[in-house]
């Protein structure tokens, strides 16, 4: 786990993906995560996580314990976040709603329950975007795994679409378009 948030010269960011998530979110849930595998090295987010990796673990690398907290970097990397999520089963991941795209049909059909949020959510800049408008350019996903997750989820429901099981409702669905 990086301690660092002193400057670093070498750091292989992209400014794109340094958008980080607004306390009001985490103070709805109400709860607290066990890991934030994808976190900013030179500033403290409003993550409440007990381990932080940074890019210079590189989150992807490190073991994930407990319940989790993604909001991964976006580009040609999010599938690979996402999938692990979902492998690894416990946590709430925020993403850009990309219904079309494969990683998010399969993040779907796995979720205890998901939250299509309502409008654009303010992110909070990272350095190198201080001076940038804030609102995101695309919607927001909400994708909780497990029961106390899918819970904590529901405490934001006010907030946009939130669907409960969307594994089973899948399942169903496609029983139902097999037996047709
Ligand atoms: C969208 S931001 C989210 C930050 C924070 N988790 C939050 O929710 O506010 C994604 C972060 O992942 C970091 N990152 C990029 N590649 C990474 C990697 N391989 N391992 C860990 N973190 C990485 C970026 O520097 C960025 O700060």
């Amino acid at each position: 786990m990086s301690g660092m948030f002193g400057e670093r010269r070498d750091a292989p960011k992209h400014k794109s993906v340094e958008w980080y998530t607004p306390g009001w979110i985490f103070d709805a849930l109400g709860l607290h995560f066990d890991t934030d595998p994808a976190s900013p090295h030179d500033m403290e987010t409003c993550v409440p996580a007990h381990t932080k990796y940074t890019v210079f673990d590189d989150g992807l690398k490190q073991p994930w314990r407990g319940r989790v907290w993604l909001n991964p970097p976006y580009g040609p990397t999010t599938p690979q976040w996402i999938r692990r999520f979902i492998d690894h089963g416990r946590g709430i991941a925020l993403v850009f709603s990309r219904t079309d795209a494969a990683w998010c049909q399969e993040a779907l059909r796995s979720a205890t329950a998901v939250l299509f949020v309502a409008g654009r959510i303010e992110f909070i800049p990272g350095k190198e975007n201080a001076h940038k408008k804030a609102r995101a350019g695309a919607g927001t996903l909400m994708l909780a795994f497990g029961d106390d997750c899918a819970e904590a989820l529901q405490r934001l429901s006010a907030c946009g679409v939130f669907m409960r099981g969307a594994r089973p409702e899948a399942t169903s669905t496609a029983l139902a378009l097999e037996a047709a």
